[in-house]
């Protein structure tokens, strides 16, 4: 599995699956997943309402992951997941791996060969961008070494850091 970095636009990125940092309604939202809804078109919503009306009907809850089609986006798949809202008094570090883990585990049972992340949780859910990013790329790396299990058949996981600060923090934590 390679690990690469590709600032810009997720809803620009070509790849087989592109995950969004969803809210647990799964019914859109601004920052990636409005960007994601807008652009990709109206049958994204649709197959999330379907999800609502039966297998979630709650909700998706933080730290999972489903898969819906990726409507007019260049990606065939947007893998939804909902990262924890940052918290200083309680640890949600965890949960905003299993978002990493379970999106690539779930890209490998789609097939998907590659799968581009935005930083989950380091917008509107306020997570410090470094250290969203150090969670993102030591989870990766851990799905990475046990690949075969994990995420079979997954070559490639592209992060899509947006704006100048998380592109340097994805090169820092990618350099070590
Ligand atoms: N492409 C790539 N990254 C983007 C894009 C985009 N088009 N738009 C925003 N981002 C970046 C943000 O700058 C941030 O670094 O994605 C990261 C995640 O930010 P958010 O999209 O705000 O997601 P999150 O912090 O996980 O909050 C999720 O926000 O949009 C709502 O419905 C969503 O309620 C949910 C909450």
């Amino acid at each position: 599995m390679k690990l690469r970095i590709a600032p810009g636009d997720l809803t620009e990125t070509v790849v087989d699956a592109v995950v969004n940092a969803a809210n647990s309604s799964l019914l859109g939202g601004g920052g990636v997943d409005g960007a994601i809804h807008r652009r990709g078109g109206s049958e994204i919503l649709a197959a999330c309402r379907r999800l609502r009306e039966t297998s979630l009907p709650d909700g998706l809850p933080a730290g999972q992951a489903v898969v819906t089609t990726a409507g007019k986006l260049p990606a065939r798949w947007v893998i939804h997941t909902v990262g924890p809202v940052h918290s200083p008094r309680e640890d949600r570090s965890q949960t905003l791996a299993s978002c990493y883990r379970e999106a690539l585990r779930v890209a490998g049972e789609i097939g998907a060969r590659s799968v581009a992340f935005p930083t989950i949780s380091a917008g509107v859910y306020g997570w410090p961008m470094d250290d969203a990013v150090r969670i993102a790329v030591e989870t990766v790396r851990e799905v990475a070494a046990r690949q075969e299990s994990s995420a079979p058949g997954v070559e490639e996981v592209v992060f899509v850091p947006f704006g100048a600060d998380a592109e340097s923090a994805f090169r820092a934590q990618l350099s070590t």
